[in-house]
């Protein structure tokens, strides 16, 4: 009888856990794992494994579009403001682009939540040296403050 009530306990104690585990709050260490799963599954196929870009990212394709940029320090994604990297991943380029312009990239509007998009950007944030972060903090500080000024 004590050890039945003792499996029951380890096991609700277990239930507890993984159940806390999921229901943590957006954290950064947990944001930032996440962010790094959901980069490789719907992301790394074109920016590549290491944030690489594809090769000759800078010469269009036959097709006249762009190749995929690399997100690490090499390319210009911390060139961009937050609200413009979560626009261009959620809309996709061309609709953030406009004129007709035509990207291999769709938005990931349909098949991933804001959260989740958020928690992509956070990891290739967070493999950005000092310098790029920085520069990238600043113009989303700027961009912030531009639209509570109008
Ligand atoms: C099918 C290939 C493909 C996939 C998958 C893809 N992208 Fe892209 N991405 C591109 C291409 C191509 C561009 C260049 C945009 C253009 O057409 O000018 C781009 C551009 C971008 C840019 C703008 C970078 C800059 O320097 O201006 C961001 C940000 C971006 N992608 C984020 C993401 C994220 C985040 C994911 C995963 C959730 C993702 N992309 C998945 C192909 C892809």
């Amino acid at each position: 009888m004590l050890l039945l009530a003792l499996w029951f306990g380890a096991a609700a104690a277990v239930f507890l856990l993984a159940w806390l585990s999921e229901w943590r709050p957006v954290g950064t260490a947990s944001t930032v794992a996440i962010g790094k799963t959901l980069y490789a599954e719907r992301c790394a196929a074109c920016h590549g494994t290491n944030l690489e870009g594809q090769r000759d990212w800078k010469t269009p394709l036959p097709s006249g579009r762009m190749p995929a940029p690399p997100h690490d320090a090499s390319g210009h994604t911390w060139h961009h403001p937050d609200d413009m990297l979560f626009r261009i991943t959620k809309e996709g380029p061309a609709a953030v682009v406009r004129g007709g312009y035509q990207s291999d990239m769709q938005g990931f509007d349909n098949i991933m939540s804001d959260d989740e998009i958020r928690a992509v950007l956070m990891f290739i944030k967070g493999t950005w040296p000092e310098r790029e972060r920085r520069y990238q903090e600043e113009m989303s500080r700027r961009e912030r403050g531009a639209t509570v000024g109008g």
